[in-house]
């Protein structure tokens, strides 16, 4: 072989799916770098017409028109449709024709079309002026049209020629008026068929641009785009408390200004919502270059890990630091092409990334102090009154938990529940143990153990507990009463009275030996009985109605005193029967009439106790128990609930641990 072939690098037309296509995926990104286009072209406003909330068809359009300096045919040719073009190395200048700080660098912006549409149209009207002898006066427009697809299928080697373009009409701003010169770019074959929201898209892209609109104006369908502005609870440096993030820090307005550790200066400001975001991307801290983003919201990592501190989902903020974007050649840029993120790995970037993870800390950290604060001014006076009956020491040691509490991002209300809860369960070993434990821990790691307290409800778990324990226990008694035939009055009586929840957990106590009498009911008693039920009970009223349901029990010992099982009488019940129409008639005077039942419990009941108990009463529910029945139900009922308690309250301390 004596003819080498020369070994060429080639390309393809396919180029512009990587550079394009793929580096400016989202219409976010496409639409930002038109507008940098227009801003590096001294426009004064840039109009974006954009199809929002309606998924794109074949007729959908983007238009973005500016009215800058615009391209003479040359221009087109030189700058425009040259992909790679160093414009900044090219003009030896960072700066427009106008004196503005330049966006463009590396003449691939306009392929971030080709991330949302597939085809393009450009008409140029250019600025009349004297450049090096020639006159432009009287230039006329020029016009192209960009294919994507055609221009993908160029083979190795050739160039692309521009189709012609077929949007013709005269530059119009949408107010009417007419444009003497500028650039309207058209955008159609749109790609994404989803329709976008236009509150969510106007957010982010508001995030992107801090441009003075005194220099440039951006339109969104009409309406000018606002500055990024969250409603935000806390703003820093406005709200900072004594303690300053550095020395040399100043304030000037809503933004705080300062020098780094190499010199370099940056303006800041950071804010917290009062709610979390719901919208992961917005959360953080983004870094502003030349009025553009530069990085999207961040908490200053390297790599892009889920920090678990508190507070973050609440941030938000702009950090401004224009010299992130000095220099002129792509080698110096320490920005990604598609200018949503910041070259982290470059070193130059150390005492950057550095003053930002500390300014972080410190935002959480002042948030926590400010928030702290506020609780604590909300909540002082009904904590004084419910720690009012505690020693000065326990006082002391109670008051350290609403800070720790605070911190965890409950509100006021939250904080006082799980106060009351604390104070409430003081009698409770376990959980008493507990926070003298927690107190002694250290600051951040009590925060972080009271809010697991709160979240998975241990308290309540933990006391649950306790409270079953204690109530099996006086089963256990009420059984031992039954079994040695105990006297109704005083001894199980008073173990009724003080356990209610013996017979049914949701009822509580309206008065016990009530006398009829003091009911109202007129009630001719037979010449042997007297005139009172043993007890009246009341189900627990949901507030504010009043109560729901009333219980009349009627209880009789187990045994009689020579040890024999003790029957009801059939007078018995019928004496039983005869209360409950007497209540039932009382209580049907109410506006709004409760339920009337009755219940009679006894160790047995005779064949004709039983005969009578199948009358009915109408409007009274009447039950008959017998004393082995009603323990079995309670103990049944308590020992479950123990179970579920009890694994609650484990899986909840293990849950603590980790
Ligand atoms: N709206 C416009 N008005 C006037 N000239 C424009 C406009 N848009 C683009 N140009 C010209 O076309 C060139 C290429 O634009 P493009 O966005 O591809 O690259 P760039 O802005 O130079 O650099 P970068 O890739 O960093 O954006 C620009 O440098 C500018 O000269
Ligand atoms: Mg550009």
């Amino acid at each position: 072989m004596s003819e080498e072939a020369v070994l060429e690098l080639k390309f393809l037309g396919a180029l512009v799916e990587q550079l394009g296509a793929q580096m400016y995926p989202s219409a976010t990104a496409t639409i930002a770098e038109l507008i940098s286009n227009a801003w590096d072209a001294d426009a004064a406003n840039v109009w974006v017409e954009f199809p929002f909330g309606e998924p794109w068809t074949e007729d959908s359009k983007i238009v973005v028109l500016d009215d800058g300096h615009g391209m003479t045919r040359a221009e087109a040719a030189d700058q425009y449709l040259v992909v790679g073009r160093k414009r900044r190395v090219e003009a030896r200048s960072d700066e427009s024709r106008g004196g503005r700080l330049l966006h463009g660098r590396k003449g691939i912006g306009k392929l971030a079309a080709f991330g949302t549409a597939r085809v393009l149209e450009c008409y140029s009207v250019a600025q009349a002026r004297a450049v090096e002898g020639a006159d432009t006066n009287g230039v006329s427009p020029i016009s192209f049209r960009l294919d994507y697809d055609h221009i993908r299928r160029r083979p190795v080697g050739s160039s692309y020629e521009t189709e012609a373009a077929q949007d013709l009409s005269p530059l119009v701003s949408p107010c009417g008026r007419e444009i003497v010169h500028g650039t309207r770019i058209t955008l159609s074959g749109l790609r994404m068929k989803r329709a976008i929201g236009e509150a969510r898209f106007l957010d982010s892209m508001s995030r992107r641009f801090a441009l003075d609109a005194s220099e440039m104006r951006i339109h969104f369908n009409g309406l000018p785009l606002s500055r990024f502005n969250y409603d935000v609870q806390i703003r820093l440096p406005r709200d900072m408390t004594g303690d300053r993030p550095r020395e040399g820090l100043q304030v000037d307005g809503d933004w705080a200004s300062e020098e780094l550790a190499d010199g370099q200066r940056v303006r800041w400001w950071i804010g917290f919502t009062e709610k979390p975001l719901a919208d992961e991307n917005q959360r953080g801290i983004s870094v502003i270059a030349r009025g553009k983003m530069a990085q999207r919201p961040f908490h200053f990592e390297r790599v892009g890990g889920v920090s678990n501190q508190l507070g973050l989902e609440y941030m938000v903020g702009e950090v401004e630091a224009d010299w992130l974007d000095e220099g002129w050649d792509i080698g110096e840029d320490r920005i990604q092409a598609n200018r949503d993120q910041l070259r982290l790995e470059d070193d130059t970037l150390d005492p950057f990334l550095t003053w930002g993870r500390k300014l972080v800390a410190w935002a959480l950290r002042e948030r926590r102090e400010l928030r702290t604060g506020t609780v604590k001014k909300e909540i002082a006076a009904e904590l004084e009154e419910l720690l009012a009956p505690f020693t000065t020491d326990q006082r002391k040691a109670l008051r350290r938990i609403p800070a720790a509490l605070a911190a965890t991002e409950m509100s006021s209300v939250e904080v006082m529940r799980v106060m009351h809860d604390v104070v409430n369960a003081r009698d409770d070993q376990v959980v008493r143990q507990m926070w003298e434990d927690i107190d002694k821990e250290a600051p951040d790691a009590q925060v972080r153990i009271w809010d697991v307290i709160h979240r998975f409800g241990l308290i309540d778990a933990r006391r649950n507990q306790t409270i079953i324990e204690t109530r099996l226990k006086a089963i256990d008694q009420l059984k031992a009463y039954v079994e040695e035939g105990a006297k109704e009055v005083p001894t199980i009586h008073r173990h009724i009275k003080e356990n209610v929840w013996l017979l049914d957990p949701r009822w509580h106590l309206l008065g016990d030996e009530v006398h009829l009498e003091d009911l109202g009911i007129k009630y001719e008693p037979e010449p042997d009985v007297g005139k009172r039920m043993d007890y009246l009970f009341a189900m627990q009223p949901s507030a504010p109605s009043t109560v729901d349901e009333i219980l009349v029990v009627e209880i009789k010992r187990a045994k009689t005193k020579d040890g024999r099982v003790h029957r009801v009488s059939g007078a018995e019940v019928t004496k039983f029967q005869d209360y409950l129409i007497q209540a039932e008639q009382v209580y049907a005077r109410d506006e709004h009439p409760p339920q009337v039942s009755g219940i009679m419990i006894a160790d047995g009941f005779s064949g004709a106790a039983r005969q009578r108990s199948k009358m009915e009463i109408p409007g009274v529910r009447l039950h008959y128990r017998t004393w082995a029945r009603v323990i079995r139900e309670t103990e049944r009922l308590h020992r479950g609930w123990l179970t579920v308690a009890t694994r609650r309250a484990d899986s909840t301390e293990r849950g603590a641990e980790h």
